[in-house]
């Protein structure tokens, strides 16, 4: 099995180096990354290959006890100086594609056809097991010695001798590598992980990152009061089956923008003077809906491109993404008694961004101070992920916020968005 795991801030190049290696094989299993802690959560088997920007890579995994868990690293650079040098690979940034191409194939190919032995993860292996070949210790590029004979098993010590020596794989003949790797399979499969811990580990680490960019975990209790609250109080069928596919969207990035976006509203809801509990929960409600039109939630991670380069995707995706708002606001305009601010919120969240608004361009006179937030919230949730949470950014992030929202209600509401931002940064130095 091959994992690669795709490391960068911005998610349009997430999905589009994602969607390449699904392509080249479909054994590959791709794992999306926008944040770092996402690397270090995701249970790592062995081939693992990285693909990530060298910025990332010197600041967070060179170095880092996290390297270890990677084969291979590719790392796209405009610096054709750098040469690749054993497992690190730098491939023209201009040429994305085909050199990724060309490396990942010629990875694939070593990993199957060509190396000897192949290496399986040494915390797969359990005591008592009686495994079907003989396993070895990578001693070097050439040489490997037989740790387990086939058909015995590991002692306990044994395994926690290896662990403690920092060994991180054993290996496989590669004759063997398919049988073992069916064995270890279908063991897995008898292992019941139910999909609710893996949300649980999705959303704990979400939390945890919101607590630790700085906001309030009261913030993160009233948002669940107030999702436990309209779950109860609307009733209709329509709407509890929307509730449901949003908590299915848990660990998406979807689901991350989402969240975050609401997070940024409620923490902001306190400094103005014509907040209410009722807007307050209307405002939720709205920032949760906002982007469940989509039929594939992949999608969502193309909705920042350019009209004109959604105009260039295939016909289905381009549905998918212009329609996401004005098809899904219209089913929503049906639901008995529901709230003009959420239709209008549904439908023209992506009408504010000029000349690459749709379903139709709305002016700043055209909102009420509702909507503005929103809009102010969704805007800096996305300036967050395109620049990893990094907070040193924050006042320039700030900046470019106020650049493009500063007449009509935007700027009644600005000056105090701006501090309920800048007061998290503060009690994130004082956490620092
Ligand atoms: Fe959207
Ligand atoms: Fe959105």
């Amino acid at each position: 099995m091959i994992e690669i795991y795709v490391f960068f801030p911005d998610p349009l190049t997430v999905g589009k180096i994602a969607e390449l290696a699904k392509k080249i094989d479909p054994q590959i299993i791709c794992h999306k990354i926008i944040d770092v802690r996402q690397l270090f959560l995701t249970h790592k088997g062995s081939n693992c290959v990285l693909i990530t920007s060298p910025d990332l890579y010197n600041q967070h995994i060179k170095g880092q006890d996290i390297q270890r868990f990677f084969q291979s690293y590719i790392l796209p650079d405009d610096n054709e100086t750098q040469r690749s040098k054993e497992n690190i690979h730098f491939i023209n940034q201009k040429l994305l594609i085909t050199q990724l191409r060309s490396v990942l194939n010629q990875y694939i190919k070593e990993v199957y056809d060509l190396s000897p032995y192949i290496p399986i993860a040494l915390d797969q292996f359990e005591e008592k097991i009686r495994y079907p070949c003989d396993l070895y210790l990578k001693l070097s590029a050439k040489k490997y010695i037989k740790v387990l004979k086939e058909q015995t098993s590991f002692h306990k010590e044994t395994l926690e001798k290896l662990a403690k020596k920092g060994i991180t794989s054993l290996y496989v003949k590669n004759e063997n590598y398919q049988y073992l790797k069916e064995f270890l399979f279908t063991r897995a499969s008898e292992i019941k992980i139910s999909p609710k811990q893996v949300h649980l580990g999705a959303i704990e680490s979400l939390h945890k990152l919101i607590v630790d960019i700085g906001f309030n975990e009261k913030i993160i209790q009233q948002a669940e009061s107030l999702q436990h609250h309209i779950e109860k109080k609307i009733t209709s069928k329509y709407m509890q089956n929307l509730f449901k596919t949003f908590k299915k969207t848990e660990g998406s990035f979807l689901y991350n923008h989402t969240y975050l976006t609401a997070i940024i509203a409620l923490n902001a809801c306190d400094y103005f003077d014509w907040m209410t509990p009722a807007i307050k929960e209307k405002i939720y409600l709205a920032t949760i809906l906002h982007d469940l039109g989509y039929q594939n939630t992949d999608n969502a991670l193309r909705e920042l491109l350019s009209k004109k380069e959604i105009q260039t995707l295939p016909f289905e995706q381009k549905n998918d993404i212009f329609e996401h708002t004005n098809n899904f606001s219209r089913h929503l305009a049906q639901v008995d008694k529901i709230d003009q601010d959420i239709i209008k919120i549904v439908r023209d969240h992506h009408g504010v961004y000029g000349e690459d608004a749709y379903p139709r361009e709305i002016q700043s006179n055209d909102i009420n101070l509702v909507f503005a937030l929103f809009v102010l919230s969704h805007e800096f949730t996305l300036i967050l992920f395109k620049t990893n949470f990094n907070l040193n950014q924050i006042e320039s992030s700030l900046e470019s916020l106020e650049k493009k929202f500063n007449n009509g209600k935007y700027k009644n509401i600005l000056k105090e968005f701006k501090e309920s931002i800048l007061r998290i940064k503060k009690i994130n130095k004082a956490i620092a």
